[in-house]
Formats: structure tokens, C-alpha cells, sequence
């Protein structure tokens, strides 16, 4: 049997129904799927309508794949969905020069998520604080009995912790569960973990519950993610410093950090909207861990290995699901977990990690070298060039004489057209 991979030189030059041949091949996709893929959209009106309320239609982004991934040993096309150009393009850069040093090493560190509950009005904290951590077996049972699916996998409702705090409004008690989601995104079980609670809690501490909801700062959902790039590939030493120089940047101001992690979630997000998450949650996750030190930092950290190499790191929530949810119902969504094979969440969050810090290293490298204008005006020069008219080789050549020429707009496309058409 020939051995995947998903190194695939020239992918980008081939057109979109032969990426969907060799795809078919990679992840023994069927052909209801590709004609899915095909479809640009995934879902009818009708399915639409039982995801959200008052539906009118739809908005289709494209995905496209990006190649070179191994991640943990094992080779991954990673199916992205973005509108902006250069992002794909990007990532496969960067996992091609991270594939020969082994690619990425990824490792999940949990799956627990909180869910916490407001209880107000206490008229005596202490015994109430007292009650509920003697009762607390109790109210985990309750609380398991309420997710029994879950509960059989080995998650669920692991541990109560209680705060209180000091507010305008008076002390308030929050009672938070370590809830292990295994391979849901969790904020649906935590909501219901926290709501089956409430009433006990009242009772127990006379007080009054007002919220019962997850918490979206995963601080127990941690991704690791960490590759070595090349240093000959890369350009040598003076390449590598100025990328040093450029994460020193973002380490010391948050008006760089904010745009370095802009970089991190262009490819994560990508990925997300590709497998049905709530990129939602994933936003807020990530970014208020990034400032969870009071100071906004960047996800990723970047050194000079003993060798000389860089070796890039990034660690940050990664709240993802693969059962329950959007991820499990629409059909692209569906289709995009089949292609990369996953089959935990944590894996799914593994992948993610690691296809940030790909995108990370990509635009760090670009904007510490060349910039990024010359990866943009590629795309911009061919899509003049079509536009104006041209197909098949003529496309590259045209682009790439305006390109040369420094001159990319849609006259000089149609000029270059009608000389080389008629040569
Ligand atoms: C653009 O979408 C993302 C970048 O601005 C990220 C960065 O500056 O690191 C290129």
C-alpha cells in the first residue's frame, strides 16, 4: 500500500477537483463527501433552519488544505476555512521546513472545564461554605447523574471548589465544578451540571442562585505544542535572530503581542470554523489567557536550540469538541473531522496547537524577512490575471511578469493577455 503523506509538491497548482482526488485517497473520503465539499455550502436551507432561529440563507467561506503536516508522527492535511489569501499558503510553508526536523510534538494536558454557580444572599457564609464541602460527594453524584453518557465515559463532575468574593453588591459564594468534558466541548454539560445544582445549593446554604453557566477561561484545557525549524532552511543566523528579535517584540508590547497572537488564530480559527467549533469560546479562551499575567503576552515562545535551529513552543486553551454540537451535525463540519482522522477531542486540540504555531512561525519569518506584501501580491497578481481573463499557464506567467515588473494591476493584466495570446 502506498504511504500517505501529505507532502504534496505543486498541490497549489493543481485545480480544486484534483485536490479532491487526491483527498478522497488521503482520507478515504466517500463520494456523497466530495460532492458535499463540492457543494461550497454543506447544508440546505432547511437544515439550516434547525440550527438557529429565523434563518434566511447562508454564507459560504472556502476551505482549503493545508499540506506538509506531521504532528505527533502522523502525517495531517488540515482542512482550514478562511477568506484571507496567503493564511493556507502560510501554514504548509512553515509545517514543510517543521517536517524535516520530525514535525510538531503535541500533547494535550485536560479536558476539565468549570462551571460556576452564583449563590448570593448567604446569610452565613461560613456554615454554608462548611455544609457544601461536607455534602460534596453528594452533590457530585447529583451532579453525574444529570450527564450518565458521560459519566460511563469516565468524565463528568470531578471536584467542587469554592470562592467567595468581595463585592459592591455583597459576598457572594461561587461554587465551581471541575467538570472532564472527554470529547465534548463541555459548555453544554457544564450548563446543565450547574442548573441541576442550583436548587440544592439554595437549600443548603439559605442563599439564592442567580448564574449557573461554564466558565469560557479554560485555564484546565491546555494545548502544548512545540517543533524545531531548520536554520539552513530558514535562511541562517541573521534570519533566526531578527525572528528573535521580532517575538522580543511582541514579549515586551501588547500592541505587537495582540497582532503576533492575530497570526496564532488566523490558522486556529481557520480550523475551527472547518470542524464546526465555537470559535467564540475559543477567542475568549485563548486571549484572556494570553493576559492572564495581567500583562497581554504572546501564546508562543521562540529560542535557538543547542544546534542553532529555532525551536518554537506555544501553550494555550484549546476548548474543542468532537462529539455534541455543530461539530457532529453539519455535514462540512463532519466531513473536515473525517479528513483529519481525529478521534478525541484532545487530538483535535493537539492538531490545533500545533497548526497555530505554524502560522505563527510563517508570518513571524515573512515579516522578518521579505514582509508580507510579496506572499499577498502573488495571490492578488493572479487573480488580476484570471480576472482579466486568462487561464492555465498564461495565469502564472502574466502574474508573474507584473509581479517582476512591480507593476500588478488589471490593465497591465489584460495588456500582457492579448500580447501573449496572440503570440
Ligand atoms: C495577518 O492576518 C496576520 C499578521 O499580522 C500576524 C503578525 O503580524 O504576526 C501577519
Amino acid at each position: 500500500m502506498k504511504k500517505k503523506t501529505s507532502k504534496i509538491p505543486s498541490f497549489y497548482k493543481l485545480n480544486p477537483h484534483d485536490r479532491l482526488d487526491y483527498l478522497k485517497d488521503f482520507s478515504n473520503l466517500s463520494d456523497v463527501e466530495l460532492s458535499i465539499l463540492k457543494s461550497m455550502s454543506g447544508i440546505t436551507i432547511d437544515q439550516a433552519s434547525t440550527m438557529i432561529e429565523n434563518v434566511i440563507g447562508g454564507i459560504s467561506i472556502p476551505i482549503g488544505l493545508a499540506t506538509n503536516y506531521i504532528i505527533n508522527s502522523k502525517e495531517f492535511l488540515i482542512p482550514m476555512a478562511i477568506e484571507e489569501s496567503s493564511v493556507i499558503a502560510a501554514s504548509s510553508k512553515s509545517a514543510g521546513i517543521a517536517r524535516l526536523m520530525g514535525g510538531f510534538k503535541a500533547k494535550s494536558l485536560g479536558n476539565i472545564m468549570r462551571s460556576q454557580i452564583q449563590l448570593v444572599n448567604i446569610p452565613d457564609i461560613n456554615t454554608a461554605t462548611k455544609n457544601i464541602l461536607e455534602k460534596k460527594s453528594d452533590l457530585l453524584n447529583i451532579a453525574n447523574r444529570t450527564t450518565p453518557t458521560l459519566h460511563s465515559l469516565g468524565g463528568g463532575a470531578k471536584d467542587i471548589s469554592l470562592k467567595k468574593i468581595n463585592t459592591q453588591r455583597g459576598i457572594m459564594l461561587i461554587v465551581e465544578i471541575s467538570v472532564d468534558c472527554k470529547d465534548a466541548m463541555g459548555a453544554n454539560v457544564c450548563n446543565k451540571i450547574a442548573e441541576s445544582l442550583s436548587s440544592i445549593l439554595e437549600d443548603m446554604t439559605n442563599g439564592k442562585s442567580i448564574l449557573r453557566i461554564v466558565s469560557n477561561l479554560a485555564t484546565e484545557r491546555l494545548v502544548e505544542a512545540s517543533a524545531i525549524f531548520n536554520k539552513e532552511i530558514l535562511g541562517g543566523e541573521e534570519i533566526i535572530n531578527r525572528i528573535l528579535d521580532a517575538a522580543e517584540f511582541a514579549n515586551n508590547d501588547p500592541y505587537r503581542a495582540v497582532t503576533h497572537n492575530k497570526g496564532i488564530m488566523n490558522g486556529i480559527i481557520a480550523l475551527a470554523i472547518a470542524t464546526g467549533q465555537d470559535t467564540r469560546a475559543l477567542e475568549s479562551a485563548i486571549h484572556s489567557y494570553a493576559s492572564l499575567t495581567g500583562k497581554y503576552l504572546p501564546l508562543t515562545n521562540w529560542e535557538k536550540d543547542s544546534s542553532g535551529n529555532l525551536f518554537g513552543r506555544i501553550k494555550l486553551p484549546v476548548p474543542v469538541g468532537i462529539v455534541g454540537g455543530i461539530s457532529s451535525v453539519h455535514p462540512s463540519a463532519k466531513i473536515c473531522l473525517n479528513i483529519l482522522g481525529v478521534k478525541t477531542a484532545s487530538e483535535l486540540g493537539e492538531i490545533m496547537a500545533s497548526v497555530g504555531l505554524a502560522q505563527n512561525l510563517a508570518a513571524i519569518y515573512a515579516l522578518s524577512s521579505e514582509g508580507i506584501q510579496t506572499g499577498h501580491m502573488i495571490l492578488h497578481s493572479r487573480n488580476l490575471a484570471i480576472s482579466a481573463g486568462a487561464g492555465g499557464e498564461l495565469t502564472d506567467k502574466i502574474a508573474n511578469i507584473m509581479i517582476e515588473e512591480k507593476n500588478v494591476n488589471f490593465q497591465r493584466a489584460k495588456e500582457l493577455l492579448n500580447k501573449l495570446d496572440n503570440s
